[in-house]
């Protein structure tokens, strides 16, 4: 097979490097890819926003498979486009990714088909923000609709958080149109857990439970990122608790979006919140995550290309997705000063010597080539990932190989699967 991974970033390598390995690939495209990736992949630089000329370049190169990375191409319809052009490509369709792509249309369609999840309000205007907010008290949840990078969402502990929240969104455009309307919901407490799983439409099957780390500092402090980490599997979701996540919230939003004509494939990640035996939807995204993508994959004991094309042609079993046992552990090295501004162009040292220590794996989030040096070109710039048989040993191998990397002003958290430490004390 030929295939194709759009997107540059860490999940993508991670993607990229499972594919890599597969005995069906022959040749593997990365568009836009990244230096991270350029000894698996062709790396192509083409506008990921021109679907059209993305299908055309893609029949041009016989392309049998393409996988799709970010959320941006999928909302924007990249699945359908390919489709339209007889390509086959792991993804939702435009209508389906909605799911992802608007808050409003995703909590709407819990409510109508009884997925458990935080009650909530949609507010077209800052008055009914606020007199909502003024309401219910705090802690409460502000998201703006759209997409914002994983960043549109304020937990507000005080009310005040709450009411300036939505001024910076409705008011200030922080978010530009994805602001226009927010939802209000209620603060759900609990641990976080994601749980992604492979769908060709009919059969799905669950991928390993991960823990993202979703605040900037150590002790889940400080505002919210993309991701800072990711460990799987992640003990919080036990068997039975999986069990209930597939037939309360997985086959039902996936039978739900089908009987509202939006049949889904690919990729879908269930953000949950976990209490006791209770689970909740925090949100669905139409994609991988990133960083768990980096901790889940290097688990797979299977095909990873015949998985994606079994999900994009409607032939996938469960018998196809085999786990290896042990842990995955990786930590994000960000840029000083993300998630807000921070500099790019900082070459970075020791990333051979990080990756040749035995398993480790070091994928590119955020890096460019430059003379032949690599330097920082994104708020995330690395994810290190080691796997070991418990999580006490793959943590301490993932820091063994973050303590080899250095860039300056480099910001990582020490913490990195603290939640499923604690549980073993
Ligand atoms: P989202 O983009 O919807 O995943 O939200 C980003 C992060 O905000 C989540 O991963 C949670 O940590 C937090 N969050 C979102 N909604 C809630 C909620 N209703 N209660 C508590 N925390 C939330
Ligand atoms: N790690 C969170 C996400 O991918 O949305």
């Amino acid at each position: 097979m030929q295939v194709l991974v759009i997107g540059g970033g860490g999940r993508e390598h991670t993607i990229v490097w499972k594919l890599s390995q597969s005995p069906k690939v022959e040749k593997l495209y990365a568009i836009p890819g990244g230096p991270g990736m350029k000894d698996l992949a062709e790396c192509v630089s083409l506008d990921t926003a021109d679907l059209e000329g993305l299908a055309r370049w893609a029949e041009d190169h016989h392309i049998d498979l393409t996988v799709v990375g970010p959320e941006a191409p999928l909302v924007a319809g990249i699945v359908d486009v390919f489709k339209a052009h007889g390509l086959n490509i792991f993804g939702p369709t435009a209508r389906a990714a909605e799911i992802e792509g608007s808050k409003i249309f995703s909590k709407e369609l819990m409510e109508k088909y009884g997925i458990p999840t935080a009650f909530f309000k949609v507010c077209e205007n800052a008055a009914d923000a606020k007199a909502y907010i003024r309401e219910k008290g705090a802690p409460i949840v502000i998201k703006a609709d759209g997409l914002a990078a994983g960043k549109g969402v304020v937990v507000a502990m005080t009310e005040k958080e709450a009411l300036d929240a939505v001024d910076e969104m409705m008011g200030h455009h922080k978010f530009g149109a994805a602001g226009n309307k927010v939802v209000i919901e209620e603060f759900m407490d609990g641990e976080e857990c994601s749980l992604l799983c492979f769908t060709d439409g009919r059969t799905v099957v669950p991928m390993l439970p991960a823990q993202d780390h979703k605040r900037v500092d150590d002790g889940d402090q400080g505002p919210n990122t993309g991701g800072m980490g990711a460990y799987a599997p992640a003990p919080v979701m036990t068997d039975a608790l999986k069990e209930k996540t597939m037939e309360t919230i997985v086959r039902p939003v996936l039978a739900a979006l089908a009987k509202e004509g939006r049949p889904y494939s690919g990729c879908i990640y269930a953000g949950l919140m976990i209490k006791g035996d209770s689970v909740k939807v925090v949100e669905f995204n139409a994609r991988f995550g990133d960083p768990e993508t980096q901790a889940v994959l290097p688990l797979l004991d299977s095909d990873l290309a015949e998985i994606m094309y079994a999900c994009a042609t409607g032939t996938l079993r469960e018998d196809m997705v085999k786990w290896n046992p042990g842990v995955a552990v990786c930590v994000v090295m960000a840029s000083g000063g993300y998630p807000l501004s921070y500099p790019k162009g900082i070459q970075i040292t020791g990333l051979q010597e990080a990756s040749a220590l035995p398993g480790v794996i070091v994928f590119h989030a955020g890096t460019k080539e430059v003379d032949g040096q690599i330097v920082t070109n994104g708020g995330r710039v690395l994810g290190v990932t080691a796997i070991d048989k418990d999580i006490a040993r793959a943590k301490e191998r993932a820091y063994g190989a973050v303590s080899r990397i250095h860039f300056e002003g480099a910001h990582y958290r020490q913490d990195i699967a603290w939640r499923a430490l604690k549980r073993l004390k």
